[in-house]
């Protein structure tokens, strides 16, 4: 797999709280969710806890959703910069494959323990999870 190919993650249930005025699915909680997948996204790639959303390029809502659809989340990280981690973002419905939202740039920035942007070191994909971030390690004790 290289950088551009999307991996679906996180799945989520359109529910009646996440409807607009419309009957469909509202897109501040498609935001909120796709903000928080990212954030996650960008955590496992820098191994850092304290990456921040930085950009958001256009986002292109391509098609609604209803209550009750199953839509998927997929994101894949399109550039590793110094202190920054560009993403591509879309989310689909599950079983249709129809696109219901793009975004072609989420830029995350890496902070050190000072909260300025701090060099990360990474410049490819990790698709496990070696880059554990020291700060949800908790009491894990990693083997040699
Ligand atoms: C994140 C923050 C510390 C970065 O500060 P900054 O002064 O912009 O930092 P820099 O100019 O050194 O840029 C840091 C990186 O972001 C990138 N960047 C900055 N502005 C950007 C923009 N508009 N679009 C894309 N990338 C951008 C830079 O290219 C740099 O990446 P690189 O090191 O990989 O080359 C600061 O902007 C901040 O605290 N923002 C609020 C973040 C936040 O609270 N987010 C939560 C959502 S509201």
């Amino acid at each position: 797999m290289s950088l551009g190919d999307i991996t679906f993650h996180t799945r989520k249930w359109v529910r009646p709280e996440d409807l607009n005025a419309n009957g469909t699915l509202f897109g501040g909680s498609l935001l909120r969710w796709i903000d928080e997948e990212a954030a996650i996204y960008a955590i496992v790639q820098l191994g850092n806890g304290r990456a921040v959303t930085k950009y958001m390029s256009e986002i292109n809502f391509v098609s609604s959703a209803r209550q009750g659809d199953l839509v998927e989340m997929g994101l894949t990280a399109t550039h590793f910069g110094r202190t920054s981690l560009t993403m591509r973002a879309e989310v689909r419905n599950m079983f249709t494959r129809e696109s219901i939202l793009t975004i072609e740039k989420i830029v995350f920035v890496n902070l050190g323990d000072d909260g300025k942007p701090a060099p990360h070191g990474y410049d490819s994909i990790t698709y496990s999870r070696d880059r554990v971030p020291t700060q949800h390690l908790g009491h894990f004790e990693p083997e040699d």
